[in-house]
């Protein structure tokens, strides 16, 4: 098992993906590891869809600017906002965002890939229709997994003196 650190530093945004699925026991480790996120008043304000369907997942694709990549991940997880269950939106979208994050970590902790689309380009009406959301449900995201094509992913950061200040 990587160390923390390493784990959040290592993690890059993987686009190109290898056929190979992934294994349940690995999809419900990440799924896990999104389950124990924190929230606001401990509302666990998101819910997910796992798009199998072939035609759903095209009908998702054909609603964004990458769509070939939706159509290519092995696995495509959508995640919405659950308004039941939600108080404050700025609140519930800061929980799902730490849950998205949880399993974007425990994705490459497990030596996957993953790519966070933070939404669609088309109507988020027709995405609810396509993926048979609840009236109380909203599309947020949708988090790709799968097995990373070869290939050197690096990515950049500002220094902490950038952004960080003292008052
Ligand atoms: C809120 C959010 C939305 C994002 N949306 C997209 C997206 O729609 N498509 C995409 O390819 N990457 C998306 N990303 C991935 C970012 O582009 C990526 O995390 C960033 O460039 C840093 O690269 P790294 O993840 O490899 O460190 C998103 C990331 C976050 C956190």
């Amino acid at each position: 098992m990587k160390d923390f650190f390493e784990v959040v530093k290592g993690r890059r945004s993987v686009r190109e993906f290898t056929p190979e699925p992934v294994s349940a026991a690995d999809l419900e480790k990440i799924l896990e590891a999104g389950r124990w996120a924190p929230s606001g008043k401990n509302t666990q304000p998101w819910a997910f869809v796992l798009v199998k369907s072939k035609e759903r997942r095209e009908a998702l694709a054909a609603l964004s600017r990458q769509g070939d990549l939706i159509k290519s991940a092995p696995v495509c997880l959508a995640v919405l906002l659950d308004r039941e269950r939600g108080y404050d939106r700025d609140k519930d979208m800061q929980g799902i965002g730490a849950c998205v994050e949880n399993m974007f970590l425990a994705a490459h902790a497990l030596g996957l890939g993953a790519c966070w689309v933070g939404g669609i380009s088309g109507s988020k009406e027709e995405a609810a229709k396509v993926l048979g959301l609840k009236k109380n449900e909203e599309l947020v995201m949708l988090l790709l997994i799968g097995h990373p094509a070869p290939g050197e992913r690096s990515s950049t950061r500002r220094p902490l003196e950038e952004f960080l200040r003292e008052v």
